[in-house]
């Protein structure tokens, strides 16, 4: 176990990292890309040889990033003393005869410094595994709401790589995981990147906090939906996709009003029901609004393989394996299994959900996405009575662009199709007529929509009752997506 560092020791050591180049932007250009040994990718020869002369840094990727013990005597001369006892008196190295082997590994990312179990516990089945920052974290990390917080609670820690974001912009944090471990190694991290809001707390799902309220819960659980148990950073003992939904059920009653809680996580869905039902029945009467932003859909036979490629090291049991996930999958009917990202924010009035499938996620941090997005959908239910919005003034957004596609027709340009796009957020399109895109053109935030549907409806010389009740549905729909920005009356 990692024992936390003093100050003084954190400072010094983070200080000692940074001068001989570990750092996120260094290791990339360094090693050529910055990825961690692995026995799929067979890129350990590579390293070693990368690492092969004697330099501080060298020394310590052999150590933190290869995961290799170096002889105690051909390493001393290449720091300055006060290094390699420091490192074995926290736990990150140990004596072994001649020789110091690591205990942990050390990946920069994010201007912090994270120690983590190495990818070889994987090899070694070593269950309590604490995973390192990847690509789920941070996919996690770039959606966080990062408005002031009172206090905000990171479900399933890990390495506590939410909790030191969450810190930033946070009072106090709760780290809590059902791994000891886990919380052993959030409270190192946390004394390392000489963070101090940081309460870390063992124990199942919300049972740490019991009573407690917060205004922000971030929460990457171990999701995976797989008849197997063994590893505690990504697979749970309950039925199919029930632990993300007790996870759905339980967080209302730990957030404050207007708090948010947002959490990735995958579901199962069932022979002859839609993919959106099965979430949708878990948002129900939570005192919630919700987006449900769906991202990969895999058939079962593709999401087992992939499964078993991620957890199982010794193939030899594959055929195995895949016939217990499939006979797993059959027996509950399941048909496809989809992944995502589940924004609540608790609010006491009439609550909306919306379910999506949505693009490519952008690039950045996108917590002022998710805020404009709510905003919006708020602005649409405040809005439901058509006199409200008859009275708002439409104005498109600035990140709108409007697409024209032409074939070549009789040595002219024949337009086939008019396609609006957001250019900015998720890049949301949507097919529209001509005339369409006048009236569009029409909404700068000057007229009120009665005024520019009027307009609309005297140019497509259509009834104005049928031109109202279709422009103020297709209003609402670019409102919720962003490409209408509304001001009310
Ligand atoms: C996918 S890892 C996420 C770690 C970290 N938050 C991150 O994003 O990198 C899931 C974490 O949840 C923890 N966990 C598993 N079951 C749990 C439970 N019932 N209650 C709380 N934490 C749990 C695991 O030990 C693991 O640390």
């Amino acid at each position: 176990m990692l024992t936390p560092l003093s100050q003084a020791d954190s400072q010094r050591l983070i200080a000692l990292f940074k001068e001989v180049g570990y750092t996120e932007t260094n290791l990339r250009s360094y090693l050529g890309s910055a990825e961690l040994p692995s026995s799929q990718l067979r890129n350990q020869a590579r390293l070693l040889d990368h690492t092969r002369e004697a330099t501080p840094l060298n020394a310590l990727l052999r150590w933190f990033w290869l995961h290799i013990p170096q002889a105690e005597a051909a390493s001393a001369p290449l720091f300055e003393n006060w290094l390699l006892p420091l490192l074995v008196q926290c736990g990150l190295l140990r004596r072994d005869g001649d020789n110091l082997a690591p205990l942990a590994m050390l990946l920069p990312y994010d201007s912090f410094l994270v120690a983590s179990d190495h990818p070889v516990a994987i090899e070694r089945q070593e269950s309590e595994m604490v995973l390192w920052p990847n690509p789920t974290s941070k996919f996690l990390s770039r959606f966080a709401v990062r408005r002031p917080s009172r206090a905000t609670l990171d479900l399933g820690t890990g390495s506590g790589i939410l909790s030191l974001g969450a810190a930033r912009h946070s009072e106090l944090v709760v780290a809590t995981d059902l791994n000891p471990r886990a919380v052993a190694f959030t409270k190192f991290n946390a004394s390392l990147n000489g963070v101090n809001c940081i309460e870390a707390l063992v124990g199942d799902c919300f049972a740490p906090v019991a009573g407690r309220r917060f205004d922000l819960i971030l929460s990457n659980p171990p999701f995976f939906i797989t008849p197997e148990t063994g590893y505690m950073f990504c697979e749970n003992s309950m039925e199919l996709d029930q632990l993300c939904r007790r996870l759905v059920k339980e967080a209302p009653a730990h957030l404050e009003e207007g708090g948010y809680m947002q959490m990735l996580c995958e579901w199962a869905q069932i022979e002859g029901q839609p993919w959106e039902d099965r979430i949708a029945e878990w948002l129900e009467g939570t005192g919630c609004d919700a987006w449900v932003m769906k991202g990969l859909t895999q058939n079962p036979t593709e999401y087992a393989q992939h499964r078993i490629r991620e957890t199982a090291q010794d193939s030899s049991h594959d055929a195995e394996l895949y016939q217990g996930y499939m006979s797993y999958y059959r027996k509950r009917g399941v048909q496809a299994i989809h992944d995502g990202l589940i924004v609540m924010r608790r609010r006491s009035a009439p609550n909306w959900v919306r379910i999506e499938e949505v693009p490519k996620t952008p690039t950045g941090d996108l917590g002022e996405l998710v805020l404009s997005t709510f905003a919006a959908m708020d602005l649409v239910r405040a809005m439901e009575n058509d006199e409200e919005l008859l009275h708002a003034r439409p104005r498109l957004s600035p990140h709108v662009r409007l697409e024209q596609i032409c074939d070549q027709v009789d040595g002219h340009w024949h337009a086939q199709s008019l396609t609006l796009r957001l250019t900015s957020g998720f890049p949301f399109h949507m097919n529209i007529q001509p005339l369409v895109a006048d009236f569009l053109a029409t909404c700068d935030g000057s007229l009120t929509a009665e005024d520019a549907i009027h307009g609309f409806a005297a140019l497509a010389q259509a009834p104005i009752e049928t031109v109202r009740r279709e422009c103020l549905a297709m209003l609402r729909k670019l409102i919720e997506r962003g490409f209408i920005l509304a001001n009310p009356a």
